[in-house]
C-alpha cells in the first residue's frame, strides 16, 4: 500500500472506492498498447488482411533427429529485418514456439523462461517433423490425433486434435516483432523515401505499399506513437531502446471459455474485453503493481502476472504459456459463442510461447507444471491459521496475544510480525525499544510448538549504519539507473531506499548468509532469529512510492545490461526465490521453508505462498478473493489466500466470521489488517461470533489431513489444491462459469463459503451426474442428476455449506489442539459416504511436515477403500491399503523411490496412532454385526436414507466406536447388512 499517515483512521471504506485509477496507466496510456490495439483495429476493418510475416521455405533446417527445426522468417514491411523461428516439442505433446529478430542492434530479452521454467524442457526424439511445399507439420500422441501445422505464408502455427482446431497462432495475422532500431536511422530512412500521392494506409494498397516504405509501416502506428519517449503523469520514460514491442494473437477456435492469466480481481471465467459482449474496455493488464485500494471487478494489473492461460470447452483444454517478463496486455474476444480469440501485446521480449495440447483440465496442469514445477510442499504448520496484523508492537504483545488465543482455546500456529518490529524500517535490525528480548520471545512462541513469520521487504535503507545495505552497496549489488552505473534511489517505508539486483548472480550467496543464525564472522547474519523464523517478503512488485506508477522507472539496468522494463514481472520472485533458498540454507539437512511473497510470476509457486494484498474489507472483496485464489490454483500457485477480514477497515462481525468461513477454505489462512484498523483478533469478538470463529478454525484443524494429502497430489501432479467445478467436471457446461463453490483437493469435499451479507440461504450447484451429497454436517443427502442440480440449503452465520460427494473417504483429526504439531500423535475419524454403488474410495498423506526426509520415503501414504463384500449384500468392506507401494513413482515431489519400506522412521513414529471413529454414511440397512479381524466391533447404527435409494433426507448413519486399527497399517472391517 502507499505512504499515508498512521494517525488517518480507515474507519469505514468510503462508498467510492478509493483506487487511484490515475496512478496506473490504461491501454491507451502506453504507446506499444496503442499501437497494438491499433493493429488489431485495422486487422478488423481489412476483410484481406493477411500477416506479412513469411517463413523462407529454403532456410528449413530440421534438426538431425527431426525433432525441432529452426527458419528464417521476414515481414514484408520491413524486407531487410530478419528473424528466426525455432520450434519444437517436448517429450509430453507440448510445443514451444520460439521467434527473435537476428542480427539486430542489439539482443532482445530472452531470459524469462530461464526464470520461469524449472529446467530446459527434452525435446522428444519420438516425434517427426516433415518438410512440406506449404509448410512443415508433425503428428503425434494417440493415433497421431494432434498435428501441429506450421505454414510458410504467412507464418502461422495451427493445433489440431481430432482433425479439429484447437490453438491458432498469427491465425488474424496480428504478429509483430518490432524490431530494433535508432533514431537517426528512422529520421534518415523518411528523408530519402518517396511517398506516393495516393495515401500510405488504405486498405487495398496497404501490403504493397507498406513493404516499399518502412517508415509509414502502420503496424507500430501512423506516426512514431510513443516510440522514443513516453510520459505518464509526472514521470517520463526515455526509452533509450526505442520500440521493440511483440504482438501475437493467439485464438482457440471451439473453445468458449478461457481462465487464468493472473492476477486480476475479476471472475474466473473471463469475461471478454473486445467485441460483442465485451464487460470491459480495457485488456488485462500484466504488469505487477502496488495498486491502492484496489477494484474488485477490473482487468488492473495487480502485484502478480503468471502469463498462462487455458480454453475450455465440454471436451477439450488447451492452453498457452507466454514466457514474457514484461508489461503485456492481453484482449480477450468471443469472435462465434464457441470460440475465444486472444491478442497478447507485451512491452519487449522475444516470442516463447508453450501450447499445451491438453485435452484434459488434468493434462494441462501436468504440461504447466512439468515446465514451472508444481507448488512446493509447504511444512504441514504453514496449513494451519496464521495470525497477523500490522502491527503486533512489541515483545510483549506477542506474547499476550499468543496468551489470550490460549484462554479462549483457539487454535493458531504462527504469530506475525509487520514492518514496525524493525529499527527505522531496516529490515532484519530489531527495535529493541519495543522489541528488547527477539529470540526469547520467538522462543515463547515455539515453545507450543507455533512458528513466527517475520516481514523482510526489499527496499534498503539508504544509511551507513545499515550493513545490509552498505554490503550491497560495496559489492556492487544494487539495480542501478538508466547510466548503468548509478546506484538508483527510490522511496518507500524506509525513506530513501535502495534494492538489490536479484539477477545479480554476486547477490545470491550473498542474501544466502544474511539469513544465518549463526555468527559469520566479518559477514553481517541474523543472529538474532531462529531457524523456524518464516519469512514474509513484501513489496516486491517491486513498490516505490515515487516511482511511476508506484514502481521502478523501466529504464534502470539490472544485471546483463537488461532494462528494468525486460524483467519487471520477473523481479519479485527472484526476491521470495533467493529467500526461500536463503531460510532453507539455514539448517542442514534443510527444512522446508515459509516464504510469503506478494508479487509473483510463473514458477513462483516453488518458492512459498502468495496473498492477494491490500484488499478492502467489503462484502465485494470478500468474494472476488475467493475467485482469485482459484485463479492463482489453476495457474499453478496453489498456496494462496487472501486477508481474512479485509485489509483496510473494521469489518462488522458479521462480515469478520464470514470472512473465517471464506478464510478455512482457503489452501493459506492468514488473517491480516491495517495499521488504523481496530484490533480484531477472533478473541475479541463478542458471542456468539467468537464460538463461531472457533469452530470454523476448529473445522479447518480437524481438515488439515485433506488439506496436506491435497498438497502433496498438487506437489507431484501440479492438480490444484482448491479445484473450480470445471475442472473436476470438465464436461459439464453449467459448472464452467462457477468461481463461488469449488472441490478442496481431490478428497470430495464440495464447499461455497458465503459472501453475502444477511444470508441465511445458499444456493449451491451440484454437477452433472447421478448422485449423492451429503451434508457435511447433518448428513442430509441431496442428489444430483445427469443435468445436475441447483439446490438451496441453509447458511445462517454458523453454517458453511459443504457436502462430500457420495464415493469419498474423508479422514480428519477432531481433537481441538492449540496448535497444529500437538495434532501429530491424534488419533483419526474416517467418514465414508456412500455412492449409489455403495462404493466409496479416500487418500491420506502423512509425512513429518517440516523436513525432507519424505523424499528418502519417510512418509505414509494410505488408501482407504470401501466396497460391497458381495454384489447383492447392503453391507459394506472398508479396507486400509498402503497406496505408496502401489504408486511409489508419484509418492513425493520430484523423487521416483525405487522402493518404499512401509516400516519408514517415520511410519514407526506414528504407527501408534489409531483410526479413533469411522463413521459411514449411507449405509442400505441396520447392520448385523460390524468387525474387524472377526472381532466384533463397538457401533451404533441411525437409520435413515441409502445412498442406493436415490432418495433425498437425512442419510442413515453408522458410528464405529474405536476400532483399535493403526493409520499405518493394513486393515479391514466388515459390515455385514
Ligand atoms: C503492504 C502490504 C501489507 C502490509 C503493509 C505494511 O501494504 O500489502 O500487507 O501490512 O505493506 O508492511
Amino acid at each position: 500500500m502507499r505512504a499515508f499517515s498512521s494517525l488517518l483512521i480507515v474507519a469505514a471504506i468510503p462508498a467510492v472506492l478509493a483506487v487511484k485509477t490515475h496512478d496506473f496507466k490504461t491501454c491507451s496510456q502506453a504507446g506499444f498498447c496503442r499501437r497494438g490495439r491499433a493493429l488489431s483495429a485495422r486487422a478488423a476493418e481489412n476483410p484481406s488482411w493477411k500477416s506479412p510475416y513469411s517463413i523462407d521455405a529454403s532456410s528449413v533446417a530440421l534438426s538431425p533427429d527431426h525433432a525441432a527445426f529452426t527458419a528464417a522468417v521476414r515481414s514484408s514491411i520491413y524486407p531487410d529485418v530478419k528473424f528466426g523461428l525455432d520450434v519444437r516439442i517436448h517429450d509430453d505433446g507440448v510445443l514451444r514456439v520460439r521467434m527473435d529478430e537476428v542480427d539486430g542492434l542489439r539482443q532482445r530479452y530472452n531470459e524469462a523462461a530461464s526464470w520461469a521454467l524449472l529446467e530446459e524442457p527434452k525435446v522428444s526424439q519420438k516425434i517427426q517433423w516433415s518438410v512440406g511445399k506449404n509448410g512443415v507439420r508433425a503428428a503425434y500422441g494417440p493415433k497421431n490425433g494432434v498435428e501441429v501445422d506450421v505454414t510458410f505464408e504467412p507464418l502461422q502455427v495451427t493445433l489440431r486434435r481430432d482433425g479439429k482446431e484447437q490453438v491458432v497462432l498469427n491465425g488474424r495475422g496480428l504478429l509483430h516483432m518490432e524490431h530494433f532500431r535508432t533514431k537517426e536511422s528512422v529520421e534518415k530512412s523518411k528523408e530519402g523515401v518517396e511517398v506516393p500521392e495516393e495515401g500510405l494506409d488504405t486498405d487495398e494498397n496497404a501490403q504493397v505499399v507498406l513493404g516499399a516504405h518502412p517508415r509509414t509501416a502502420w503496424f507500430e502506428g501512423d506516426s512514431e506513437d510513443g516510440w522514443w519517449e513516453e510520459s505518464f503523469n509526472s514521470f517520463t520514460d526515455p526509452k533509450p531502446r526505442g520500440p521493440e514491442s511483440l504482438s501475437v494473437d493467439i485464438d482457440f477456435p471451439n473453445h468458449g471459455h478461457v481462465y487464468g492469466i493472473p492476477q486480476h480481481a475479476t471472475r474466473l471465467d473471463l469475461p471478454l474485453t473486445t467485441g460483442e459482449g465485451a464487460h470491459y474496455s480495457d485488456p488485462y493488464r500484466l504488469y505487477n503493481a502496488d495498486v491502492f485500494e484496489y477494484l474488485a471487478d477490473s482487468t488492473m494489473s495487480l502485484y502478480g502476472s503468471i502469463p498462462v492461460m487455458y480454453a475450455h470447452s465440454a471436451d477439450s483444454t488447451v492452453g498457452i504459456f507466454n514466457a514474457v517478463g514484461s508489461e503485456t496486455w492481453i484482449d480477450v474476444g468471443r469472435p462465434s459463442p464457441k470460440s475465444t480469440s486472444s491478442h497478447w501485446i507485451s512491452e519487449t521480449g522475444i516470442l516463447d510461447i508453450f501450447i499445451l495440447p491438453g485435452p484434459t483440465p488434468a493434462d494441462i496442469f501436468g504440461q504447466y507444471t512439468r515446465l514451472t514445477g508444481t507448488p512446493a510442499l509447504p511444512a504441514h504448520w504453514a496449513l494451519g491459521y496464521h495470525q497477523c496484523r500490522w502491527n503486533y508492537i512489541s515483545s510483549d504483545d506477542v506474547r499476550s496475544v499468543q496468551k489470550r488465543f490460549d484462554e479462549e482455546d483457539i487454535p493458531v500456529d504462527v504469530f506475525w510480525l509487520d514492518i514496525e518490529y524493525s529499527e527505522d524500517h531496516k529490515y532484519f535490525i530489531w527495535d529493541k525499544r519495543h522489541f528488547p528480548d527477539p529470540v526469547d520471545m520467538i522462543h515463547d512462541v515455539e515453545a507450543i510448538q507455533r512458528k513466527m513469520v517475520v516481514i523482510v521487504d526489499p527496499h534498503l535503507k539508504r544509511t551507513d549504519d545499515y550493513p545490509v545495505y552498505t554490503q550491497a552497496r560495496d559489492r556492487g549489488l544494487l539495480v542501478k539507473k538508466g547510466d548503468g552505473q548509478t546506484d538508483y534511489e527510490g522511496w518507500c517505508w524506509s525513506g530513501s531506499s535502495a534494492w538489490v539486483d536479484f539477477f545479480h548472480p554476486g547477490s545470491w550467496d550473498w542474501w544466502k548468509s544474511l539469513f544465518k543464525v549463526q555468527p559469520q564472522g566479518d559477514q553481517w547474519s541474523w543472529v538474532e532469529s531462529t531457524v523456524d523464523t518464516g519469512i514474509w517478503n513484501d513489496m516486491n512488485e517491486p513498490s516505490i512510492f515515487n516511482g511511476p506508477e508506484i514502481s521502478m522507472p523501466r529504464e534502470n539496468i539490472h544485471h546483463g545490461g537488461w532494462e528494468h522494463r525486460d524483467l519487471h514481472n520477473i523481479n519479485g520472485m527472484l526476491f521470495s526465490n533467493l529467500t526461500s533458498q536463503a531460510v532453507m540454507a539455514r539448517t542442514d539437512p534443510p527444512k522446508r521453508p515459509f516464504v510469503l511473497t506478494r508479487s509473483f510470476y510463473a514458477g513462483s509457486q516453488r518458492f512459498g505462498a502468495m496473498w492477494t494484498g491490500d484488499n478492502l474489507g467489503t462484502w465485494e472483496h470478500m468474494a472476488v478473493g475467493v475467485k482469485m485464489v482459484l485463479a492463482n490454483n489453476i495457474a499453478g500457485f496453489s498456496f494462496a489466500g487472501s486477508d481474512v477480514g479485509g485489509f483496510f477497515g473494521n469489518p462488522e462481525p458479521e462480515m469478520l466470521v464470514r470472512w473465517y468461513g471464506v478464510g478455512v477454505f482457503s489452501p493459506f489462512l492468514r488473517a491480516h489488517a491495517h495499521i488504523d484498523t481496530k484490533r480484531r483478533e477472533p478473541y475479541l469478538l463478542d458471542e456468539p461470533y467468537k464460538s463461531i470463529v472457533r469452530d470454523m478454525l476448529r473445522l479447518r484443524y480437524s481438515m488439515l489431513p485433506v488439506w496436506y494429502t491435497a498438497f502433496r497430489e498438487a506437489s507431484v501432479t501440479g492438480l490444484p489444491v482448491v479445484r473450480p467445478h470445471f475442472v473436476v467436471f470438465p464436461g459439464d457446461e453449467n459448472g464452467f462459469s462457477l468461481d463461488d463453490q469449488f472441490f478442496v483437493g481431490g478428497s470430495g469435499l464440495l464447499v461455497k463459503p458465503v459472501t453475502r451479507k444477511g444470508a441465511t440461504e445458499e444456493s449451491v450447484y451440484l454437477p452433472a451426474e447421478d448422485q449423492v451429497y451429503y451434508d457435511y454436517f447433518n448428513h442430509n443427502a441431496y442428489r444430483s442428476t445427469s443435468k445436475g442440480k441447483n439446490i438451496t440449503v441453509p447458511a445462517e452465520l454458523h453454517q458453511i455449506p459443504l457436502f462430500i460427494r457420495g464415493g469419498s473417504v474423508i479422514p480428519t483429526r477432531e481433537r481441538p489442539r492449540r496448535s497444529s504439531p500437538l495434532m501429530k500423535h491424534d488419533p483419526f475419524t474416517l467418514r465414508v459416504a456412500l455412492s449409489n454403488e455403495g462404493s466409496a474410495r479416500g487418500e491420506l498423506y502423512l509425512d513429518d511436515g517440516e523436513t525432507f526426509s519424505h523424499r528418502d520415503g519417510k512418509f505414509v501414504w494410505r488408501e482407504f477403500v470401501a466396497e460391497k463384500p458381495a454384489k447383492k449384500s447392503k453391507g459394506v468392506r472398508l479396507s486400509s491399503r498402503n497406496l505408496a507401494a502401489q504408486k511409489p513413482a508419484e509418492a513425493v515431489d520430484q523423487v521416483a523411490l525405487a522402493t518404499y519400506d512401509s516400516s519408514n522412521d517415520f511410519a514407526k513414529d506414528v504407527a501408534q496412532v489409531r483410526v479413533e471413529k469411522v463413521v459411514v454414511l449411507g449405509l442400505a440397512a441396520k447392520p448385523s454385526s460390524v468387525t474387524a479381524g472377526g472381532k466384533e466391533l463397538q457401533w451404533t447404527f441411525t437409520p435413515g436414507v441409502a445412498a442406493s435409494d436415490k432418495k433425498e433426507g437425512t442419510a442413515s448413519v453408522l458410528v464405529i466406536k474405536d476400532p483399535k486399527l493403526s493409520i499405518t497399517s493394513d486393515w479391514e472391517i466388515l459390515v455385514q447388512a
